[in-house]
């Protein structure tokens, strides 16, 4: 069986070519089911519980979120009403949402968890002390896919093989690069640095390069729009047994449409 996992997506030239793309994918590839992360899928910056339902209905079955969760303001009181959706579960208990849910298909149920990183990036609760908690909530015999939305490499390798043998997947999100490593780690789980970014490649990750290269030069703030321009896809393909939990392959994929 396969699941797709999808970098995270930005803005509406992300959302457009995850709208095209899978449903050919998951019929060329035998795909059981699409994770994708959207923490970008608004503006950049942030989801709506109306672009949640927009990619749930273009092909997603579950979504994962990450440092820009609260990116549009109205989010906060919308989530609880968002079915198939989680934010990082090692967020404060006392923000709204959930950290992990159970996704029921019509052939299986696979647990889905997002976690945060916390190198080079903003205060949360430990992501591995928040996966030993949520690995005691999820029921055994459910096959778990993580998503850690994470910056550096070292803290997603090691809580890679914090992992192994624990979880089905778990594959980094967050820095839109995708990495090289895609690995099955010597217990069973499929292992990925950074599944890359869903949207304009001709950018600097995703954002328009004029005022991003101004801000490097001058250190000035200014305002870092989507950028226009060529689309790419990216993810990677976890096969795995639903039986045993265990994965056997996991390879990287990558759509991109052509230079304009
Ligand atoms: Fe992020
Ligand atoms: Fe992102």
């Amino acid at each position: 069986m396969k699941i797709l996992m999808i970098g995270d997506v930005v803005g509406s030239p992300g959302r457009r070519i995850f709208k095209r793309e899978i449903p050919r994918i998951r019929r060329e590839m035998d795909i059981a089911a699409v994770v994708v992360n959207a923490e970008n899928c608004a503006a950049g910056s942030g989801i709506t519980a109306a672009l949640a339902k927009e990619l749930l209905e273009s092909g997603a079955d579950a979504i994962t979120l990450g440092d820009h969760t609260w990116g549009q303001k109205e989010f906060a009181g919308q989530i609880d009403s968002v079915d198939r959706l989680v934010r990082p579960a090692n967020y404060d208990t006392g923000c709204p949402g959930r950290g992990w849910r159970i996704v029921t298909m019509p052939t299986f149920s696979f647990a889905v968890v997002n976690l945060l990183g916390r190198v080079f990036m903003n205060p949360a609760d430990c992501p591995f002390r928040a996966a030993d908690r949520v690995l005691s909530e999820i029921p055994k015999n459910i096959p778990v896919f993580v998503d850690f939305h994470a910056e550096a490499t070292s803290e997603k390798i090691t809580l890679g093989y914090y992992l192994d043998g624990r979880v089905t997947a778990i594959v980094g999100t967050h820095t839109h690069v995708q990495t090289s490593d895609a690995q099955v780690l010597p217990k069973g789980t499929a292992y990925l640095t950074d599944l890359g970014m869903t949207g304009p490649y001709v950018s600097s990750i995703g954002r328009d390069l004029k005022p991003v290269t101004k801000r490097f030069i001058t250190g000035m703030p200014s305002r870092f729009d989507v950028a226009d321009g060529p689309s790419v896809l990216e993810g990677a393909v976890i096969t795995f047994d639903p039986a045993t939990k265990t994965a056997s392959a996991i390879e990287t994929l990558r759509v991109r449409e052509p230079y304009q």
